[in-house]
């Protein structure tokens, strides 16, 4: 409990996750890697170059890299928290650490096999109070980043996101032609699910998840309509977190 904000706001905010990162040692989010390994295993290939967004400072990317992937370079907006993974894992050559904003990946285009993202998505959603109705500030949010890992994603890349959210308000998102993907789902856990969603680069959408798109570009109130608005505040977010 003791990191547990006054409000879920908080969990969108940088200095939120710096204070909490200040002290805390290792929180694996929606379970470990042992959990949902046999699902990674179907489309990770040990040697793949993998992305992983808002790595925190869960265990996944340690326990992957002993399993035996090679290169798995690992990005967070918190600074302390990058300071703290990086001296942590600096006997590992394999991973490396990188202070970024999800949004604005600095890596060339095609660059990964694998991005990979686990409960990061569903940090920036926290403020909405329902998934029913999501405001154009994280609709917006949402499309840069995943125009970003569509972007680093070389043609045949995987992008892996775990997540509470079930396939009715997470597929509204990722079913989407401009990022030239198609869409697999799974789930694991015993009692409450979690989601995994394989997005793969270059394949199109099933017709069920073209129809969902199409539908959702038709209504007037979709977020979907809104991805290309632009926000001036993100400006000033990627200033304040200095990067
Ligand atoms: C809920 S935690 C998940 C941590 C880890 N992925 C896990 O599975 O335990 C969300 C993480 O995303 C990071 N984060 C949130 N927004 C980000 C952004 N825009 N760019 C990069 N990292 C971000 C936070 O600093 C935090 O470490």
């Amino acid at each position: 409990m003791e990191y547990v904000p006054d409000q879920n706001a908080r969990y969108s905010e940088v200095d939120y996750w710096d204070e909490r990162y200040k002290t805390e040692q290792c929180y694996d989010w929606l379970g470990c890697f042992s959990k949902f390994k046999h699902l990674l295993e179907k489309h990770v290939k040990q040697e793949d170059s993998i992305l992983t967004l808002g790595c925190g400072n869960s265990a996944l990317s340690g326990d992957m890299y002993s399993a035996g992937y090679q290169s798995i370079t690992n990005i967070d907006y918190s600074s302390v928290c990058i300071s703290a993974m990086a001296a942590k894992y600096s006997d590992c050559p394999g991973l490396s650490w990188h202070h970024m904003d999800m949004r604005q990946l600095s890596f060339p285009d095609a660059s990964f096999d694998v991005v990979l993202e686990k409960a990061t998505l569903d940090a920036i959603m926290v403020e909405e109070k329902t998934p029913w109705e999501v405001s154009p500030k994280t609709a917006c949010f949402m499309h840069k980043t995943l125009t970003e890992v569509s972007r680093c994603l070389k043609h045949g890349g995987r992008f892996i996101s775990v997540s509470f959210a079930n396939p009715f308000f997470r597929k509204r998102y990722y079913a989407s032609t401009q990022y030239n993907w198609s869409i697999r789902t799974y789930t694991y856990g015993e009692g409450f699910l979690y989601h995994v969603y394989v997005m793969t680069k270059g394949e199109e959408l099933s017709p069920e998840d073209a129809a969902l798109e199409k539908k959702l570009l038709e209504d007037p109130e979709s977020p979907t309509r809104l991805t290309t608005v632009p926000f001036a505040d993100d400006a000033d977010f990627l200033s304040n977190i200095g990067v």
